[in-house]
């Protein structure tokens, strides 16, 4: 069981939402710092342990910088995810670049900055000398255990899924990027999305745990590094319980003592490039209700779309909600949660029990500090809405302002520049 918490008292919500306007989403900084050092604590067993924190759950500086203080580093998977890690001030070491169907121009970003290179696929090898005119010092592969491992709906079954490279091609991936001077080797793997069964991740460190003795028996390379990905889910649901860092990362270390310190493959360092686990249950989408409609079901109309937060649109996803001032109130009635786009299925809760509802209720979704506003658009020209961070302190501070008409218009060229063929 996990309680569903509000980041500030409700008139305290209710005081910023007038001043400011909704709908936003607010962060819990507090929380997002104790949780980020909670992890680095359990697994500092591990010398040199990190998390790169997946950039695309919350690609804001501010959340980026705090992360940095915490000891985190940042997973980027993207040219632009890479510019905002370097600008938050996170050391080019720190700094995975896992990306997948990569840009030429990234791989060329990404080496001249000096991130680390996982590649995703075998001809990925050819294409960064190609680009950058050797491959780097440091190297990792992303592998993809195919029917070995099942996979699970958001990151999609291994044999299915376009990530990674196989078990035949990943004894080669070593071997050639040792013969074009690669030093130092690390292998990374991301096989499961919002994972809340701990035996699945100690099972995925055995996976790749297995794997470093393989890689050693083939080509007597070592591996100084696993990084166990992301994926690592969150309690949506009440009724869910959190993955405690504590005993998963004792559980692995077990598993090191025998797979790897008992085959002298150590020191082995282990990463994570966990993203919801860290900022996920810190974040809260707040929202007003304009309507509350009688069809043929009971809708409430809030002024937030899935434009704000299209998980329980794209997957079904479960997120909890909260009326603010009438947390104690009896659950009697039956709604549809909806936004305003012209899709039906913008919809954040579907037949889900909530006290009665009037219009002007303030309305808190939870868990949305990753993968929430990350994953906004702007289709039916909704502008993207603003971002708040509560401080150590108590302060709050907009580390977004929402969009203006201007922003949206900003790229349409009133006057259209001809493309010259000639
Ligand atoms: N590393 C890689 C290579 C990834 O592909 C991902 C997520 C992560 C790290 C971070 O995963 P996390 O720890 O945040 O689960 N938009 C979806 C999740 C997409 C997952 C894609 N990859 C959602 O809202 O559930």
């Amino acid at each position: 069981m996990t309680e569903k918490r509000l980041p500030l008292s409700s008139e305290e919500l209710t005081k910023l939402a007038n001043r400011t306007g909704t709908p936003f989403h607010i962060y819990d900084g507090k929380g997002i710092r104790e949780n980020a050092e909670r992890m680095m604590k359990a697994f500092s067993w591990s010398k040199g342990f990190i998390n790169y924190f997946a950039v695309k759950a919350l690609p804001n500086i501010n959340i980026l910088r705090l992360l940095k203080e915490a000891g985190f580093g940042a997973d980027c998977s993207s040219g632009p995810e890479l510019r905002l890690a370097a600008e938050a001030g996170i050391a080019p070491e720190r700094i995975m670049f896992s990306s997948n169907d990569t840009a030429d121009e990234e791989f060329k970003l990404a080496f001249d900055m000096g991130a680390i290179i996982n590649l995703d696929d075998i001809t990925h090898i050819d294409d960064v000398i190609r680009v950058c005119g050797r491959l780097p010092e440091t190297l990792s592969f992303r592998y993809n255990p195919g029917k070995e491992r099942t996979g699970n709906a958001i990151i999609g079954n291994p044999v299915e899924a376009k990530y990674g490279v196989t078990h035949s091609q990943v004894i080669d991936c070593y071997r050639i990027a040792k013969e074009n001077g690669v030093k130092h080797f690390m292998l990374h793997t991301m096989v499961a999305s919002n994972e809340l069964n701990e035996d699945y991740i100690v099972e995925t460190a055995r996976m790749l745990f297995s794997l470093v003795n393989e890689i050693w028996e083939k080509t007597g390379i070592r591996i100084e590094q696993i990084d166990l990905g992301g994926g690592i889910g969150i309690p949506y649901r009440p009724e869910d319980t959190a993955i405690s860092f504590e005993h998963l990362s004792s559980r692995i270390r077990e598993l090191y003592a025998e797979m790897i310190e008992r085959k002298e493959l150590s020191p082995l360092r282990l990463s994570f490039e966990c993203g919801r686990c860290i900022t996920g249950p810190y974040g809260w989408l707040i929202s007003k209700v304009r309507h509350v409609a009688h069809k043929y079901k009971d809708y409430v109309g809030l002024d937030a779309s899935m434009a704000d937060l299209m998980r329980p649109a794209l997957y079904g996803a479960y997120h909890h909600i909260t009326v603010i001032g009438k947390e104690n109130a009896e659950k009697d009635h039956i709604y549809d949660v909806t936004g305003s786009l012209c899709e039906n299925n913008d919809k954040f809760a579907i037949d889900r029990a909530l006290p009665e509802i009037e219009k002007g209720d303030l309305i808190a979704i939870h868990d949305t500090g990753a993968h929430g506003h990350a994953m906004g658009f702007n289709y039916n020209a909704k502008l993207r809405h603003a971002e708040y961070l509560i401080k150590e302190n108590g302060q709050i501070d907009c580390i977004r302002r929402s969009e203006t008409y201007e922003d949206y218009i900003r790229t349409q060229l009133f006057q259209p520049v001809h493309v010259d063929l000639t």
